[in-house]
């Protein structure tokens, strides 16, 4: 029988998530952790018409099944069924089995990697070649479905890998950062967002009572997205770090913070964090807390307050692949 695997990497915002919606920059990396997937031949074989996804990790149990009939979180059956129209109907031939390392819902790329991985994996089953372009294309399609209408940003630094700063366009602006150093973060999980989508759409409704407002926010946080570019660049973590507090205090404003989310902040910040913020659409989630050395001592710190946390090291991919 023939089996195919594939994988794709969670990602984190540095700076920039929300404004990336309206034209802004913002900078975004993959981390080390992600979807894995096996793909095979269907095995469930009664019932409705596949393809099927069974997964670990994603925030549900259960077998995914497309279709009126089908079983599972409608999201994800109409996920399924989009990727058929994309592949072909050879793919409700397939079973997909996803492990995923990363918490979905907490803004930290589950829904991108989970589409990147399945149709690298797809692909990979068919033994044909996946072009970056086909890939970003097919997992826009997949995201729109998750998320309304996304900047992009997700699928994009998850199918490119390592750091970039991203900005949405018709042909949307790709710019790999190099680092001159890894970055080390420590991550706290708050509870589940209630939806990038619904987060999003919240948003637009306060921007459009109060635009002005709303509008020098974006500027504001678009300044700092260039000013972290350059430190990036220049390995001046210290100055990274204090930009990511800044953009805390923006999206705060932009009020897509929670009570968990500023207390994961201040947690990180007592422990010498060089900086930390919420990661993603805000509402619940995650917090990313970018330190000197070794997260170890702010991860413990999470885990002492009640929170699930991780850290993560990240280096631009034109490092990895040197
Ligand atoms: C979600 O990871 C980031 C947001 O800016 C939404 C988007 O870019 O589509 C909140």
């Amino acid at each position: 029988m023939r089996i195919a695997f594939s994988y794709a990497p969670g990602k984190i915002i540095l700076a920039g998530e929300h404004a990336v919606v309206y034209g802004h920059p913002a900078i975004s990396l993959s981390i080390d952790r992600g979807v894995r997937i096996k793909v095979q031949e269907r095995t469930h074989l009664s019932g409705p018409i596949g393809p099927t996804l069974k997964a670990t990790g994603l925030g549900f149990v259960g077998c995914v099944i497309p279709g009126v009939d089908g079983e599972g979180p409608l999201v994800l059956r109409q996920a399924l069924e989009r990727l058929v129209e994309l592949l072909g109907e050879r793919v409700r031939d397939l079973d997909f089995t996803a492990e995923s390392a990363i918490p979905g819902g907490r803004g930290l790329g589950s829904s991108a990697a989970l589409s990147v991985a399945m149709i690298r994996g797809a692909k990979q089953y068919f033994g044909e070649p996946l072009s970056k372009d086909e890939e970003a294309r097919h997992a826009l399609e997949l995201e729109k479905i998750f998320h309304g209408s996304p900047s992009g940003i997700d699928h994009t630094v998850v199918s490119h890998g390592g750091l970039i700063c991203y900005q949405r366009a018709q042909e949307p602006k790709i710019e790999p950062i190099l680092m001159s150093r890894p970055l080390s973060f420590a991550i706290g999980i708050a509870g589940p967002h209630g939806g990038t989508l619904k987060a999003v759409e919240a948003l637009s409704v306060r921007a459009s009572r109060h635009p002005e407002r709303f509008k020098h926010i974006f500027e504001g946080i678009a300044n700092l997205v260039g000013e972290m570019k350059e430190s990036l660049k220049n390995g001046q973590l210290a100055a990274v770090g204090e930009l990511m507090n800044v953009n805390q205090g923006y999206l705060n404003a932009l009020s897509v913070s929670t009570v968990e989310l500023e207390n994961l902040c201040g947690i990180a910040r007592g422990c010498g964090a060089l900086g930390a913020k919420l990661t993603g659409a805000g509402g619940g989630g995650a917090v990313i807390a970018l330190v000197e050395e070794d997260p170890a001592s702010v991860v413990t710190a999470f885990e002492k307050a009640g929170f699930l946390a991780f850290s993560t090291t990240c280096e631009s991919k034109e490092k990895l692949e040197a």
